[in-house]
Order: C-alpha cells, then sequence, then structure tokens
C-alpha cells in the first residue's frame, strides 16, 4: 500500500506532554510523525493515513462509532510497531479526529518503549480486571492522542485475554470516545493473538519489509486471517532514494530541491 523510508532524520530527544505521570516525556526519535514532520517518511504515514480513511469512507455506515484498524505483520521485526504508533500520531496530528493507539502485543509489547511511557498500568492490567481504561489511557499531543501501553505481561494466555469480555468491552468503549482506534498486534503466522483481534477490527494493514520477508510469508499471513478485513499492504524499510522526496517548503513557497 504505501512505502516507508528506512531513514529516519538524526534529531534530539523530542518532547511531549503526558497526562497523569510526569509533566513531559522524550518520546523516541523514530517517531518521525513528531521529530521529522516534514520528512519523506512523515509524508508517506501521511498518505497511508488517507489512504485508510478513503477505504474507511468507502464502507460508509458498516462502522459504527469509531474505526479499529488492525496493524499486524507475517513475522516479528517487520515494523508494525512503528508503524501503528506513527500512523496514530499522523492521524492525530491532522487534529480532526480523536484517535487512540492500543498496544495489543501483550507479550512483547514495544509501544511504551516508544512514548516512554514507564510503568504504567496497560491494557493487560485492564484484562486482567486490575485497572479500567481510563486509567491506562496516556494523553499525548495535546490530548489529541491517546495512548494505551501493554502493561505487564498478564501471566495468562494472551490469546484467551483478548478472546475475552473484557478485551470485547473495552473496545466497544473506546469505539464510543474515538473516532480512528489503531491496534498494534502481534504477528499473524507466529501467534493465535493476531487472529483473535483481527476478526474484531474494521480493517487490517499488513507490515512487510521490503527485500527481506518473502512473498510467501505475506500470503501465508494473509491466508491465516482469512475471512478478516485487509485492507492493505505497508512495505517498509524501502530505501529512501526509491521514495520521491516532498518538495520542501522554504518561508511560504516551494522549493524544487531534493
Ligand atoms: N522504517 C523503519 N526505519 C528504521 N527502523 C525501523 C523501521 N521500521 C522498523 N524499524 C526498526 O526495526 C525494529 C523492529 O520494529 P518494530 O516496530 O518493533 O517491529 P514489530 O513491532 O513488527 O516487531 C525496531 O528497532 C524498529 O525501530
Ligand atoms: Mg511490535
Amino acid at each position: 500500500m504505501s512505502s516507508i523510508p528506512k531513514a529516519v532524520e538524526n534529531r534530539g530527544p523530542f518532547l511531549e506532554r503526558i497526562e497523569g505521570g510526569a509533566a513531559e516525556t522524550t518520546v523516541d526519535e523514530r517517531l518521525v510523525t513528531l521529530t521529522a514532520p516534514m520528512s519523506a517518511a512523515a509524508e508517506q504515514y501521511r498518505i497511508l493515513l488517507h489512504r485508510l480513511r478513503h477505504i474507511r469512507s468507502l464502507r460508509g455506515d458498516a462502522i459504527q462509532g469509531g474505526a479499529i484498524v488492525a496493524v499486524t505483520s507475517a513475522v516479528r521485526g517487520e515494523g508494525v510497531s512503528l508503524t501503528a504508533a506513527n500512523l496514530a500520531l499522523t492521524a492525530a496530528r491532522s487534529r480532526d479526529a480523536r484517535v487512540a493507539l492500543v498496544d495489543c502485543d501483550l507479550r512483547r509489547g514495544g509501544i511504551a518503549r516508544l512514548f516512554n511511557m514507564g510503568a504504567r498500568a496497560g491494557l493487560a492490567e485492564v484484562l486482567t480486571g486490575k485497572t479500567e481504561v481510563g486509567e491506562a489511557l496516556g494523553r499525548y499531543h495535546e490530548g489529541h492522542l491517546a495512548v494505551v501501553a501493554a502493561g505487564r505481561a498478564p501471566g495468562a494466555e494472551s490469546a484467551s485475554l483478548l478472546a475475552g469480555p473484557r478485551f470485547a468491552q473495552t473496545l466497544s468503549l473506546l469505539r464510543t470516545l474515538f473516532d480512528e482506534i489503531y491496534l498494534d498486534v502481534p504477528p499473524a503466522l507466529a501467534t493465535a493473538d493476531a487472529q483473535v483481534v483481527a476478526y474484531k477490527a474494521d480493517g487490517i494493514v499488513m507490515v512487510a519489509r521490503a527485500g527481506e520477508t518473502p512473498r510467501e510469508q505475506v500470503a501465508a499471513a494473509v491466508r491465516q486471517l482469512s475471512g478478516a478485513p485487509v485492507w492493505g499492504l505497508v512495505l517498509n524499510g524501502v530505501e529512501p532514494s526509491r521514495v520521491p522526496a516532498p518538495l520542501p517548503v522554504v518561508k511560504g513557497h516551494l522549493t524544487s530541491g531534493k
């Protein structure tokens, strides 16, 4: 569906505000949507966001309340967490939607680290009844993005927790509170969790590494999710030279530079 270049601009720590914790926190520089919003990579996330919004609009009234988009892959390390986080931030930056990002990777959640959320309770605590969703929500980007980390390893089978009533209730609640809900989902070939979550989503985005993930694995992952609505594929880690650079804006004028 979209190509996301490998390189991210090297910038210093980027401060973001989080409610319910320290006043400000440093987010990971790989969240290029925040740290390098004019980069080619950030532009690719915007392209992805608007394609997904278009697909959603084609679904019309079929989606009740906020739309749930699950981001997954065939195997680990493809860039699911980074894609889900940048996509959610891109949506939040557009300022025309209330956006939530939920880390459903209860085994190896990566969102807390990207947003520097520390030991804040997350989805695992919500699903085991230890906390309420409201307690687990961290607010970013002047309140436009709500983030739920994975929380502590639940000590129970993650697929059973995700298949249980609390997860369904959590998603129903999030649909009433947000317009767009992005789920960071573990890989489809390696876990049962992906299936369980995918069938609860309105759309699924598959992430594959350019030049690395074998086509057969991507195809097998899509087959594994058979019946679930796969909206598209993100080709992650494309050589920046193969992606057209957006025109830089200098003092209000577009320049023709690279
Ligand atoms: N487009 C990219 N550019 C640079 N690094 C990336 C990119 N996509 C993923 N990575 C890096 O690859 C590793 C795996 O990414 P991650 O998002 O955690 O994958 P997954 O959630 O699929 O396991 C991380 O170190 C991440 O920062
Ligand atoms: Mg991950």
